[in-house]
């Protein structure tokens, strides 16, 4: 069966070896088949400059098209300094405009914070259940997912080692699948 629906998956994190990217490749290997989960990373996102808004650049241009051709968004990211890291921000002010006409608007948004430390990045996942309200579509609210001690839970390889993760990764990415199809009809 060919995937019904498309997600853009934003890893809030640039490092090579991240937890959150893992962690977003693995839910795309949990998904169920009706969800394709397009992993992206923000390395090509250029810094939002609102004097560039009349003429805006092309990976800005390319960002918003992948998010308008979507059936929703998943974001996995680690917190930084309690909050979300400032690579995200950027991307999410850049999917956001032109004013009025965000480019999250009206797609079902999955939150997913993740840290090696024991409070799971529930900062980072508080402060985009703060943020996004205003610009994107409906935010998922259960179940919450705060994932703590994520330090040992890939192996060298990258492949997802601990159990009790895959388990509830697998319960969240079937509910997320439910939601998606829910505010798609
Ligand atoms: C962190 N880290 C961190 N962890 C946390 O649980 N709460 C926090 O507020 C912070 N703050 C923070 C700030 C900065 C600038 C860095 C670089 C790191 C630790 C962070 O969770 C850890 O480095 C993760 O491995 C980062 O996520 P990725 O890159 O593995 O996805």
């Amino acid at each position: 069966m060919v995937a019904a629906h498309t997600i853009v998956t934003i890893v809030g994190s640039l490092r090579k070896e991240s937890f959150s990217l893992k962690i977003a490749h693995a839910l795309a290997e949990l998904a169920p088949e009706e969800l394709q989960l397009d992993v992206m990373t923000l390395h090509d996102i250029s810094f939002f400059n609102q004097d560039l808004e009349a003429a805006p650049p092309a990976d800005w241009l390319a960002f918003r098209d992948r998010l308008h051709k979507s059936s929703g968004v998943l974001f996995v990211t680690p917190e930084y300094n309690r909050s979300i890291p400032g690579v995200l921000k950027n991307a999410i002010d850049v999917g956001s405009r032109p004013y009025g006409k965000s480019s999250f608007n009206g797609k079902p948004t999955g939150i997913i914070a993740n840290s090696p430390g024991p409070l799971g990045g529930v900062n980072a996942a508080k402060h985009l259940q703060n943020i996004l309200p205003g610009i994107s579509g409906p935010i998922m609210q259960q179940p919450e997912i705060y994932l703590a001690g994520v330090g040992d839970a890939f192996d060298e390889k990258g492949e997802l080692i601990k159990e009790a993760l895959q388990q509830v990764l697998k319960q969240y990415i079937d509910a997320f699948a439910a939601f998606v199809e829910k505010h798609n009809k």
